[in-house]
C-alpha cells in the first residue's frame, strides 16, 4: 500500500492506494486562510503538520489493516507559497500563499533585472509566485529577512517534519520562478534578482525520487513505522496530472478545486514568454506542461453558498431550475486573477440583477463564470500553441454534472470524468511513491483510469455562452481600471 498526502489550501487530504487499482480510503483535515490585510493570504506552516497528523489518524481509523502495510509515502501540495525558516528551522512568520497579491512592485523589479525571465522560468513574474515574496520580505520586513536560513514550499515543510530533509520536486520548484525549467536546476540569475541565496533553497528531485525516510519522531506522530521512504512527489497540479495519467504529450485536463487549471502535458519545454501561460516542469522526468492557472476555481460557488445560506448541492439544484434568459453575469475574481490577466486588484461582482432575480439564477451565473474563466485559460493556452478538443475533468468542483456540462458547453469541448477524478493530487503522490519503490514503472503512469461519464457540448448552448462570454470579457475590461 502507498500513502499519498496533499497539503491543500482548504484541507490536508490523505489517501491509501495499492500500486494498481483504486484508492482504498481517504481522509481530510480542514485548514483556514488568514487575510489580515487586503491582498494578503497566509497560513501557519505548523497547522499543515497538525492537519497532516489529524488526516492520517482518521485514515488509520478507516483502514487499519492497509495502514499497517504502507510501504512508502508521496507528498503533494499547494504550490508557490513562501515558507521562511530561521537558523532553528522554525518558521519566521506565517507562510505567504499562492493567492497572495502583495508583491506586485517586486515582480516589476525582477522583470527589469532578468531580461529573458519568462524564457528561463516558464512564466512572467507574478505576485503569487515565491521569488517576488522574498524580495518583498527584504523590502518590507528587513530584520526578518536578515534571519532567513532556509526557504521551503508548503509540502516540503511537512517533509522536513517527516524526514529532516530539505528537498522539493521539479513540479513544485517550477512554480517558484527560481527554476530554470529547461535545465531543471535553480537559476542563479533569478535568485540574485530576487535577493535569494540559492543556498537557502531545497535540493531538487524528480517526483519519483526518494527524499529521506520517516524519522522515529514523525513515525510516532503518524502511527507508522520508522524508516518508511518518502518520495519527492509533486506540486498539486502535476501530482493531479500523475493521478489521472496525464503525462504523455498532449494529455489535457481541467482541474477545478480551490483554484482552477487548464493543463496540457508536454514532452518538450514550450515557454510562451509574452503570455500568462505557465510552462512548468512536470513531476515526471523529461516532461513539462503548459497551463492557464486561475486563482478562483470553484471558490466562488463555496463563497456564494456561504453568504446566501444554502449548501452547495441545494444551490446547484436551484441553479438547474433557473430560467436561462434571466441568468445575470458574474465576474468570479474574488481573489484577483492570475491567468489570463495577472491582476491582483480586480474583484468579483454580479451584473444584470433585477427585482425578480432568484438565488438559483445567481448561482447559475456563478457556475457560468467558472466556465468562462476556463474559456479564457483555454484561449491563452491555444494562443501559445496548445490545442485540444477533448479533456479530462478532475477535482472536487467536478463532482457536479451541471458544472462539468456547463464547462463542456461553454468550451465546446468533450469532457470526460474518469473513475477517481476527485481524489486528485494525493493519489498522484501515492503513485509517485509506487514508482520510487519499483511497484510501477514511469510508463505505467501514462495509464488513465476508465471513463465514468462523457459530457458532449450542446451546440446551441455553446453559441449562447459565446455571446455571454463576450460581455463577460468586456465587463472585465471596463472594471479593471476602476479596481486599481
Ligand atoms: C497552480 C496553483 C494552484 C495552487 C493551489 O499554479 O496556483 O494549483 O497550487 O492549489
Amino acid at each position: 500500500m502507498f500513502l499519498g498526502i496533499d497539503i491543500g489550501t482548504s484541507a490536508v487530504k490523505a489517501v491509501i492506494a495499492p500500486a494498481r487499482g483504486k484508492v482504498i480510503a481517504s481522509a481530510d483535515a480542514p485548514l483556514s486562510i488568514d487575510s489580515p490585510y487586503a491582498l494578503w493570504r497566509e497560513q501557519n506552516p505548523e497547522d499543515w503538520w497538525t492537519a497532516t497528523q489529524k488526516a492520517c489518524a482518521r485514515l488509520k481509523a478507516r483502514a487499519p489493516q492497509e495502514w499497517s502495510s504502507i510501504r512508502a509515502i508521496g507528498l503533494s501540495g499547494q504550490m508557490h507559497g513562501a515558507v521562511v525558516l530561521g537558523q532553528d528551522y522554525r518558521p519566521l512568520r506565517p507562510a505567504i500563499l499562492w493567492n497572495d497579491g502583495r508583491a506586485t512592485k517586486e515582480c516589476r523589479i525582477i522583470e527589469e533585472e532578468v531580461a529573458n525571465l519568462a524564457q528561463i522560468a516558464g512564466v512572467r513574474a507574478l505576485p503569487g509566485l515565491t521569488a517576488p515574496k522574498i524580495l518583498w520580505l527584504k523590502r518590507e520586513e528587513p530584520s526578518l529577512y536578515a534571519a532567513i536560513a532556509r526557504i521551503l514550499l508548503p509540502k516540503d515543510f511537512v517533509r522536513l517534519q517527516m524526514t529532516g530533509e530539505f528537498a522539493t520536486d521539479m513540479a513544485d520548484a517550477a512554480g517558484t520562478l527560481w527554476l530554470d525549467e529547461g535545465k531543471r536546476q535553480w537559476s542563479e540569475a533569478i535568485c540574485a534578482a530576487s535577493a535569494t541565496d540559492s543556498g537557502w533553497l531545497p535540493g531538487l528531485h524528480e517526483g519519483s525520487e526518494q527524499t529521506g525516510q520517516l524519522s522515529r519522531q514523525a513515525a510516532e506522530a503518524l502511527g507508522l513505522r520508522t524508516g518508511i521512504p518518502v518520495a519527492a512527489g509533486g506540486g498539486d497540479t502535476s501530482a493531479g496530472a500523475v493521478g489521472i495519467g496525464a503525462v504523455s504529450d498532449g494529455d489535457t485536463f481541467l482541474s477545478l478545486g480551490t483554484s482552477g487549471q487548464f493543463y496540457i502535458s508536454d514532452e518538450t519545454y514550450r515557454p510562451s514568454p509574452k503570455s500568462y501561460v505557465h510552462a512548468f516542469a512536470h513531476a515526471v522526468p523529461g516532461r513539462w506542461c503548459r497551463m492557464g492557472a486561475m486563482l478562483n476555481g470553484a471558490s466562488p460557488l463555496a463563497w456564494f453558498a456561504s453568504v446566501s445560506g444554502a449548501d452547495i448541492p441545494a444551490l446547484i439544484a436551484e441553479a438547474m431550475a433557473a430560467r436561462l434568459d434571466r441568468v445575470p453575469l458574474f465576474l468570479p475574481y474574488l481573489a484577483g486573477e492570475r491567468s489570463p490577466h495577472n491582476d491582483p486588484y480586480i474583484r468579483g461582482g454580479f451584473m444584470g440583477l433585477e427585482t425578480t432575480t432568484t438565488r438559483g439564477e445567481m448561482a447559475r451565473a456563478v457556475i457560468d463564470a467558472i466556465a468562462y474563466s476556463f474559456c479564457d485559460a483555454r484561449d491563452i493556452v491555444a494562443a501559445a500553441g496548445g490545442t485540444a478538443d477533448r479533456a479530462m475533468a478532475i477535482g472536487g468542483g467536478m463532482r457536479s454534472d451541471l458544472v462539468v456540462q456547463t464547462l463542456s458547453d461553454a468550451l465546446g469541448m468533450t469532457l470526460t470524468r474518469n473513475i477517481g477524478a476527485h481524489t486528485g493530487p494525493a493519489y498522484g503522490a501515492a503513485r509517485l511513491a509506487a514508482v520510487m519503490e519499483g511497484a510501477l514503472s514511469l510508463d505505467d503512469l501514462t495509464e488513465k483510469p476508465p471513463v465514468e461519464t462523457v459530457f458532449e457540448p450542446d451546440e446551441a448552448e455553446t453559441g449562447r455562452h459565446a455571446q455571454r462570454l463576450q460581455t463577460y470579457r468586456r465587463l472585465y475590461q471596463a472594471l479593471a481600471p476602476l479596481a486599481r
